[in-house]
């Protein structure tokens, strides 16, 4: 099995990996280290928090990681992605990569003989929506019912993979964003099928309610030739304490990071008693450990 999209874990999925995330807490826990299953990933693109928490969580789990800048690859020199998928495959036991183009990781995954994970795309973060999910139902002891208000660049990867993954597990999520901007409607209908997914220009109507305000770079890595309009057009969509008075009482502010403080989110709402961003962050290094568990005990 892959994890390249938040469509592939079905909720029964996503419920085990919770449990094997919260098992996972303890360090001391050492499922692989009897098998010692070696994972590469393969980077098109920088990471500070995908790439050291995969390896961190290989070290923990008794694996080992093997960082490949495909810079440094053949990849570099025009080598197939496939090629490169059939060959990786047969040295390592599981791959994340993280790749510019989606189409790019979809291909490299059918050509691989072991699981792929999606490290991030230019259209999904899937590791981030799992973590971010688990991140609230530890916070608020539930995920249903809870309403998330995704302001600014909505039609990010990042929102992509949320709205499929929050609803899922019985979320509501408010695409608050510009005028004319338009979010993936295939994700929105899809995640309509489960909970209730609105689009909205206005703060103070897409915010009503919300339990948490979820942000993203405006600026996503790939889109820098935009940087100009981009800011131009989110301008009106920084989170910011003044904000949060269209929110619920006590709402959380989440940010997958690395944030951009005063473009997207001020710092004084990075760092305010309402943010839940460095308990999110370190969450991913749970999760992801019972993302790698998980697939190396399924059939490929
Ligand atoms: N949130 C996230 O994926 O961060 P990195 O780009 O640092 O991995
Ligand atoms: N949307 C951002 C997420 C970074 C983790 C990007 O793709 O750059």
């Amino acid at each position: 099995m892959n994890f390249i999209s938040a469509n592939d874990f079905s909720k029964s999925q996503i419920k085990e990996l919770f449990g094997l995330s919260k098992m996972l807490k303890d360090k001391s826990k050492r499922p692989l280290s009897d098998r010692k299953p070696i994972m590469a990933l393969l980077f098109e693109k920088v990471s500070t928090r995908t790439r050291i928490s995969f390896e961190s969580a290989m070290l923990q789990l008794g694996g080992h990681p093997i960082y490949i800048d495909a810079r440094t690859s053949q990849l570099s020199r025009g080598e197939s992605i496939s090629d490169t998928a059939r060959v990786l495959s047969t040295y390592v036991d599981i791959i994340a990569a993280r790749m510019n183009r989606h189409s790019d990781l979809e291909e490299f995954a059918s050509h691989s003989d072991v699981p792929v994970i999606n490290a991030l795309t230019d259209f999904e973060h899937p590791c981030q929506s799992l973590s971010d999910i688990y991140t609230i139902l530890e916070e608020f002891g539930k995920i249903s019912g809870i309403k998330i208000a995704f302001v600014g660049d909505i039609a990010s990867n990042t929102a992509n993979s949320l709205m499929i993954t929050a609803s899922k597990m019985g979320a509501d999520v408010s695409l608050v964003g510009p005028k004319g901007y338009a979010p993936n409607e295939a994700y929105i209908k899809k995640a309509n099928e489960n909970t209730d997914i609105s689009v909205c220009s206005i703060l103070k109507d897409g915010l009503k309610d919300c339990d948490v305000i979820y942000t993203d770079t405006f600026i996503s890595m790939g889109q820098e030739t935009e940087s100009k309009r981009r800011r131009r057009i989110f301008s009106g969509y920084q989170v910011n304490q003044e904000m949060l008075k269209y929110a619920k009482k006590g709402v959380r502010i989440m940010h997958c990071l690395p944030a951009h403080r005063g473009e997207e989110i001020t710092s004084e709402a990075l760092d305010s008693k309402n943010s839940l961003v460095w308990k999110q962050a370190a969450n991913k290094l749970v999760v992801e450990k019972a993302i790698i568990l998980y697939l190396l005990r399924q059939p490929k």
